[in-house]
């Protein structure tokens, strides 16, 4: 198996109730290592360009209304098969599909406020990633 690096984030609703630490956990003792963090407000604009990918999903509007209602902590994740880890500790996008343990199934509110984000591929990680970290940034 590879070593992969991921790009993740908090969104507002679990960093609103305080859940970072508790969501850093489940990511550390799914094995990953956390190598870049950091807490921040997205604009507008971030999250456009962000989730430019659903600009014609009916729900993109109230997605980015919803990323940018609060801070979010973004990450990089690294470990081996980081991208599939990553996302089977998150769990499904709905809550209501996520199974028992994860991220979702533990925290979500809802498929919108649905805790974490996790890239899909190796490709968008690596671009996700450059768009909010400097290489200068992850130190391993
Ligand atoms: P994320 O993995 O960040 O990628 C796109 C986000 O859109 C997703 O998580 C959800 O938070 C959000 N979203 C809101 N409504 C839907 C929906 N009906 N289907 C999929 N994603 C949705």
């Amino acid at each position: 198996m590879a070593i992969e690096r991921t790009f993740s984030i908090i969104k507002p609703d679990a960093t609103r109730r305080n859940l970072t630490g508790k969501i850093n956990a489940l990511l550390e003792g799914a094995g990953l290592s956390i190598i870049a963090q950091k807490r921040i407000q997205m604009t507008r604009e971030n999250a456009e360009t962000f989730y430019a990918v659903h600009k014609e999903r009916p729900f993109f509007g109230e997605l980015v209304d919803f990323m940018i209602s609060g801070t979010v902590v973004v990450q990089v994740l690294e470990g081996e098969n980081a991208i599939a880890v990553n996302r089977d500790v998150m769990g499904a996008t709905n809550p209501k599909d996520a199974a028992e343990g994860t991220i979702r199934k533990t925290f979500a509110e809802s498929i919108e406020a649905n805790s974490a984000h996790g890239s899909d591929s190796a490709e968008n990680a690596a671009i996700e990633i450059a768009y909010f970290f400097a290489g200068s940034e992850l130190v391993g």
